[in-house]
């Protein structure tokens, strides 16, 4: 910008301005383009004059909106407030404000208002960039600052510290119930002792390996984790991790079979991560399978290149509707009995943290009463 005091040569002074001009119009420009912010400038009636490709990428506006009302393109009413109120005050202003703009999810941004008053300019005058007291004001500049990101991952904190508040209240409240049954005189009658010292003992249970799927959870979320990749065979990871579950699936006399493709190549994993996913997808497998029912796992390249494994059962399955939210933390179809069963509702968000930290894909294909197949890949050991 000129400084206030320079002299100017009175023939000269027309150019040098329209150039002055040209070049705050330019940068002006560049900066509304590149800002990460979204930008609107409207005049004193509220109409548009200026928003940058930010904003248009936020409101998904495809055509042209100059001229059009702000409140005919941002339809939300505590805004249109904020805004009437900043042009008749000339009061600048920072709120929060929540807007569902086409197919979006909710967005939350933090909204500043600036009021533009421009001073009436006479020949000589140089522009003002401060407000006259009393002056009225031409129009409005409004940021828009995305902090959708951060209100999302508040609210998973929330609701994380909420699911795991619950989950440990159950045991707890079982095991503090139970034991003072006992301590008040049910320790005498030996066969109601029993009974209750089995519950208290299947609560602890529970509660332990709540700790332990947070342990790991916390571990696989930790910015300083890094998986320990080595050449690994699939086929010996199955068998550990056939063994590890073989009680379960002989006590409900489930047959499971195994089929790998040969040559099968080595798979690049961490050993006891790789093991921990089949292990809670046959666990799974199993425990949502009726007694005397199928389990089958599938081992072969994919089409991509890839190894992949597919845990197939012949189930109860899953309700589409639950499909896209299976591997969400403590997410589970039937609470309850999940629970009964001794589950956290965690398993599957560690089985997919740690397919992800192998740069795989897991999905998985469900019809109710008909069973489920969840699948994953994993890379194979570079030749
Ligand atoms: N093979 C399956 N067949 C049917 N439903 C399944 C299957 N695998 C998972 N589910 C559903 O997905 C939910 C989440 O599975 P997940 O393994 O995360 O938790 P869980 O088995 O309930 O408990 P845990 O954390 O102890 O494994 C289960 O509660 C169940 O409703
Ligand atoms: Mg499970």
């Amino acid at each position: 910008m000129t400084p206030k005091n320079q002299t100017h040569s009175p023939s000269r002074k027309p150019i040098s301005h329209m150039k002055q001009l040209f070049k705050e119009q330019h940068i002006l420009m560049m900066l509304l383009k590149e800002f990460r912010d979204g930008i609107l400038i409207c005049d004193q009636q509220g109409l548009i004059l200026q928003v940058n490709p930010s904003l248009r990428n936020f409101l998904h506006l495809s055509e042209e909106v100059s001229g059009r009302e702000v409140t005919q393109v941002i339809r939300n009413e505590p805004f249109h407030d904020l805004l009437g109120a900043v042009l008749a005050t000339g009061n600048s202003c920072v709120e929060e404000i929540t807007l569902v703009e086409g197919p979006s999810p909710e967005m939350f941004f933090e909204v500043h208002m600036v009021p533009i008053f421009i001073p009436v300019l006479g020949e000589n005058d140089l522009p003002e960039t401060q407000a006259e007291p009393g002056q009225t004001v031409n129009g409005c500049v409004i940021i828009f600052h995305d902090i959708t990101d951060i209100r999302k991952t508040e609210k998973m904190r929330r609701d994380f510290v909420a699911n795991v508040s619950h989950e440990l209240r159950t045991p707890l409240t079982a095991i503090e119930g139970y034991s003072e049954t006992l301590l008040d005189g049910a320790i005498d009658d030996q066969t109601v002792c029993r009974d209750f010292i089995n519950v208290i003992y299947r609560h602890s249970l529970r509660l332990t390996q709540l700790v332990e799927d947070l342990l790991d959870l916390s571990k696989l979320e930790s910015p300083d984790y890094k998986p320990d990749f080595t050449p690994v065979s699939l086929q010996t990871l199955i068998q550990q991790a056939f063994v590890l579950v073989q009680d379960k699936a002989v006590e409900k006399e489930i047959k499971i079979s195994v089929t790998v493709q040969e040559p099968l190549p080595l798979v690049m994993a961490d050993s006891s991560s790789l093991q921990q996913v089949l292990t809670n997808l046959l666990d799974n497998a199993i425990k949502y399978t009726p007694t005397q029912g199928e389990v089958s796992i599938g081992v072969y390249e994919n089409s991509k290149g890839k190894i992949q494994v597919d845990v197939k059962d012949n189930g109860i399955g899953i309700e589409g509707k639950h499909l896209s939210r299976i591997f969400e933390r403590f997410y589970r179809v039937d609470k309850a009995r999940s629970r009964d069963m001794g589950g956290t509702g965690l398993g599957l968000s560690i089985v997919k943290h740690i397919v992800q930290l192998h740069g795989g894909e897991i999905w998985v294909d469900s019809k109710v009463n008909e069973g489920s197949t969840f699948s994953f890949t994993v890379d194979p050991q570079p030749v």
